[in-house]
């Protein structure tokens, strides 16, 4: 039998936050990795998200925040990591726009503290362990800036941010690019499109719009609803990311993207038609009758959309679920599971995880 000692450790950061505990749901059930998930837990971060592993003992949560050097050195030294996936980030564009403060700590300076910090263990390391350590940084499509009516983000495209969340993952990603460059550091970058599916905070489009469709609320749409996001269910992510980390070749990057490119109001329709088969208004009316126009977020970028050929030739990945299977998969998800998201919007959560995590702080 495999003790805990004997198994490799992978550190993964953001693993209470939507992307990561689709990670951890995917490594814990198809890989042999030890995880252990170091996360703040900021409003972002749900541990009833990973409710179903039950206790797995690959599974170790840290509640931790990435701009502690203290902290993460320890972490370092206690269970020397055969390597680092990296999410943890302040992700929501809107958010940034109001108050990019915390943006600029956790995904510029908490970025940097993780890199010296995986670049101490990673000095100190033997060759064989040397050359098989890997850092990867998760990133944004959102870093390349905004596309006119044509044309497809690819791994060469240029830096151009547009938002202070966008601006503050290109610069974690220029962090990452320059610790490989100048200190040999292993990594690897992802650069994905707009996800979705179960388990993401209810302020990101679909979520939202499938919250406030059935709590008898507003569709709020900004401008005329006509930006494109190229959408990806967040498994295939999950899948890809898992990919490039054990594959992909060292100081690259990698584009992800669903091929699923959707304006706003197509999503929303999407989602309202859905909703109109799956829970039936009760006035007979369809869900469409709740969308409202609201003011432009400020600097909105109007198009994305990823050339996601790269990881296709190399990896061989490509995302298994369409646009259609896995917008059902996350309305039926929202539907069963509206204690999860009453719980992550009452901040009730937090309760859960004193009464079940109380102990592993
Ligand atoms: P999320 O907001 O759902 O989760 C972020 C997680 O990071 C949370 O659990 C939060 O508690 C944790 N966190 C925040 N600050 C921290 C800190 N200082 N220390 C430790 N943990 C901290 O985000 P997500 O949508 O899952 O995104 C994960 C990563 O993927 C981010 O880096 C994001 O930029 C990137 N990304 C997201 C998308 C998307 O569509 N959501 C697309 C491409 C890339
Ligand atoms: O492209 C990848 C990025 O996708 C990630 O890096 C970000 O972390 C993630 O949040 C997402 O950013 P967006 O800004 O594209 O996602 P959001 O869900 O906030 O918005 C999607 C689109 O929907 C965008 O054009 C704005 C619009 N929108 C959003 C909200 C919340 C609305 O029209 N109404 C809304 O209420």
């Amino acid at each position: 039998m495999l003790r805990t000692n004997d198994m490799k450790t992978l550190f993964v950061t953001g693993g209470a936050g939507f992307i990561g505990s689709a990670l951890i749901r995917l490594l814990i059930a198809e890989s042999d990795w030890r995880i252990v998930n170091i996360d703040k837990l900021t409003y972002a971060g749900n541990l009833e998200s990973l409710a179903d592993l039950g206790g797995n003992p690959r599974h170790v949560f840290s509640h931790t925040d990435i701009c502690d050097r203290t902290a993460l050195d320890e972490l370092f030294v206690a269970h020397r990591p055969a390597g680092v996936i990296h999410l943890a980030a302040e992700s929501h564009v809107d958010r940034s726009i109001h108050g990019p403060g915390d943006f600029i700590e956790t995904n510029i300076k908490g970025t940097y503290m993780l890199l010296e910090a995986a670049r101490a263990h990673w000095s100190a390391l033997d060759a064989e362990a040397k050359g098989a350590f890997r850092f990867h940084h998760v990133s944004t499509d959102e870093v390349f800036g905004s596309l006119g009516d044509s044309g497809l983000f690819l791994e060469t495209s240029p830096y151009q941010p547009n938002s202070p969340y966008s601006a503050s993952k290109a610069a974690s990603d220029h962090l990452v690019r320059a610790w490989h460059h100048t200190y040999g550091l292993p990594t690897v970058m992802t650069n994905c499109s707009n996800n979705y599916g179960p388990c993401q905070f209810p302020e990101k489009l679909i979520p939202l719009m499938i919250h406030n469709a059935v709590s008898d609320k507003p569709l709020p749409i900004y401008g005329k609803g006509d930006n494109v996001r190229d959408w990806l269910y967040v498994d295939d992510h999950a899948r890809a990311l898992r990919l490039v980390f054990e594959q992909g070749r060292l100081g690259e990057t990698y584009n992800i993207g669903g091929h699923n490119e959707k304006t706003n109001l197509e999503v929303v329709d999407t989602l309202c038609t859905l909703l109109d088969k799956l829970k039936p208004r009760r006035d007979g009316k369809s869900y469409r009758e709740q969308k409202i126009s609201v003011a432009d977020r400020p600097g909105h970028d109007k198009r994305y959309a990823i050339d996601a050929g790269k990881i296709q030739r190399e990896l061989g990945w490509t995302p298994q679920e369409s646009f259609e299977s896995g917008m059902r998969k996350t309305v039926q998800w929202y539907l069963d599971n509206s204690v999860w998201v009453a719980h992550v919007v009452s901040g009730e959560y937090r309760q859960w995880m004193d009464r079940n995590y109380g102990d592993r702080k």
